[in-house]
């Protein structure tokens, strides 16, 4: 992969580098085509930077492959790592969403390290779960949101619908940028709403590389597209009378987002993207610490931890941390202080993010990602930074749960390292940990995002602590937070249980929106307020 020749600049041009990155990720609900996406991103830019360059479908699927080939080497499929690409002028930093079964919080947490987020939508099926729970995370921190309609190539939903949608459900305006000639099944192509001109695609073998595009000029469009032309042409005005046109101000304030319509397996519109990624989504910013005074990006280095990853297999427990660069200039073999014990860490071995391979890293600046090796001293939400005085950004915060168990030593003898243990999985985020006086101290409850961190709690308890546990999955899937715990009795009454985070808010679960619904009937003085994604 192309690494970008940014990594030998100066420390002085810090600004000049910083303007440089987009770093974003992919929202999406699995199968809506993130992967291909990622590759055909990758691929473009490298396409364009290396002029002539022709990779076969064996070539295209490299990207990808490679990237899961490194995950398996690691032992574990959670990687929230990122691919780095030059892009034009431009050093493209996009994270990883961990999505399927490996859904989780740290899904969410990758989003506090980006400046702006892609959703991409299956044309069939338009805003699905998972892209729903990550959208309401971006909502949450203001994070500006391209959408790009995938599949159009295949038959799918009408694009005046799917715009609909994004208002009547997310209260999003979309803005579409490009607008499709042909409707889903018959992609002919799209209005590029900037110049009102036809961009029109063919397929090239196996949409191996960029896919082959003609301008005409409205007139010929017409001509050779006939009804199909006059149709979009037709909607593209009832979208001018609905407000959609786009706004640069309403997508930086992420109250409205820009719109593209392609084919990702079909390479159809990625161009398009990756240029509107490189023009209009905003680059890195001075990030706000903790008593909300913004770090320039020139300070001195500083980043944060968003990711911790511990390798699955004993034999080699390898710890990854994965930062953003917030400020200055990191330098291998930097002695950095982590803020929350005040304790140096070496850098010596810091891994270019990983895409392609696990090279290493030398210089970075705002807006990479930096994955130090062997960091078990590092957590997430920890600020790393070199020069006095310290600095220290707001930790990550805690996100809803939607998955519940409850968790025991299957061996007695070991309630010490047990309860050691629990405490440092919480106190990582591995998992989120509620208590209630009714199960007693010894007997948490495990929250999770997503169920593969209980896997991975209870394996690391196991591994590490050597306290085997039992885990019961309660049954529950409503949660909302409860301010007055006076409530519990008739929370309890209706089915329900009311746990404490370490945090100290009061969660009451339910097995279903019938047990909350019967509730706040019978006592509408009970207040539950929904959890937003980011709390
Ligand atoms: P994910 O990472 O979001 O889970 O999705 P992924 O890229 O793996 O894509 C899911 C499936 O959708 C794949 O098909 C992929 O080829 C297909 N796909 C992605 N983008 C497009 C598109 O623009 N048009 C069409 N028609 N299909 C698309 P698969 O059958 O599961 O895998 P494969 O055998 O094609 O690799």
């Amino acid at each position: 992969m192309t690494t970008a020749g940014s990594v030998t600049a100066p420390p002085a041009d810090v600004l000049r580098e910083a303007d440089r990155r987009r770093t974003f990720a992919v929202i999406s609900h699995p199968d809506a085509g993130k992967s291909t996406l990622t590759e055909a991103l990758a691929l473009h830019a490298r396409v364009i930077s290396e002029a002539g360059a022709v990779h076969g479908k064996a070539g295209r699927r490299g990207v990808v492959s490679d990237w899961m080939e490194m995950e398996k080497a690691r032992g574990i499929s959670i990687t929230s790592a990122a691919l780095q690409f030059a892009y034009g002028d431009a050093v493209v930093n996009l994270l990883d969403t961990p999505g399927h079964s490996d859904f989780s919080e740290d899904t969410y947490r990758v989003l506090a390290a980006v400046d702006s987020a892609v959703m991409l939508l299956d044309a069939a099926k338009g805003l699905e779960p998972q892209t729903l729970k990550l959208f309401d995370v971006c909502r949450h921190r203001g994070i500006p949101v391209i959408t790009f309609v995938n599949k159009w190539d295949r038959p799918g939903r009408d694009a005046l619908e799917l715009c609909d949608e994004l208002v009547e459900r997310i209260g999003l305006q979309p803005m579409p940028l490009t607008w499709p000639v042909g409707e889903a099944g018959h992609f002919r192509g799209v209005v590029d709403r900037r110049d009102g001109q036809f961009i029109r695609y063919s397929r090239t073998a196996g949409g191996a590389t960029a896919a082959a595009q003609e301008r005409l000029d409205p007139a010929r469009a017409e001509a050779e597209e006939g009804a199909e032309w006059t149709r979009a042409v037709e909607e593209l005005d009832l979208l001018a009378a609905s407000g959609g046109d786009f706004d640069l101000d309403r997508f930086l304030a992420a109250s409205a987002t820009p719109v593209l319509f392609g084919s990702a397996v079909l390479n159809f519109g990625v161009r398009h993207l990756l240029d509107l990624l490189v023009d209009l989504a905003p680059r890195p910013t001075p990030r706000p610490d903790v008593d909300a005074r913004p770090r320039g990006l020139d300070a001195p280095f500083s980043a944060f931890v968003f990711k911790v990853q511990t390798g699955m297999d004993p034999s080699h427990r390898d710890q990854v941390a994965f930062a953003r660069v917030c400020s200055g200039v990191f330098e291998r073999g930097m002695v950095v202080t982590n803020a929350t014990t005040g304790k140096p860490f070496a850098t010596k071995y810091v891994q270019q993010v990983f895409g392609q391979q696990r090279s290493t890293l030398d210089v970075a600046y705002p807006g990479d990602v930096i994955g130090l090796v062997n960091a078990h001293s590092l957590r997430v939400g920890d600020t790393l930074y070199t020069d006095k005085p310290a600095v220290r950004f707001p930790g990550l915060p805690s996100f809803a749960p939607a998955h519940f168990a409850a968790v025991r030593p299957a061996d007695l003898s070991r309630s010490k390292q047990f309860r050691k243990g629990i405490e440092q999985l919480g106190a990582e985020g591995v998992v989120q940990i509620l208590r209630s006086a009714r199960r007693g101290d010894g007997a948490p409850v495990f929250a999770a995002v997503g169920p593969m961190q209980f896997e991975v709690a209870a394996h690391r308890l196991d591994a590490e602590f050597k306290s085997p546990v039992r885990l019961d999955r309660l049954p529950y899937t409503v949660v909302r937070r409860l301010p007055d715990p006076a409530h519990q009795p008739l929370v309890d009454n209706n089915r329900g249980e009311v746990l404490t985070r370490a945090d100290g808010t009061h969660l009451a679960l339910f097995p279903d929106s019938t047990a909350l619904g019967v509730l706040k009937r019978l006592h509408p003085e009970v207040v539950l307020e929904p959890l937003v994604a980011g709390t």
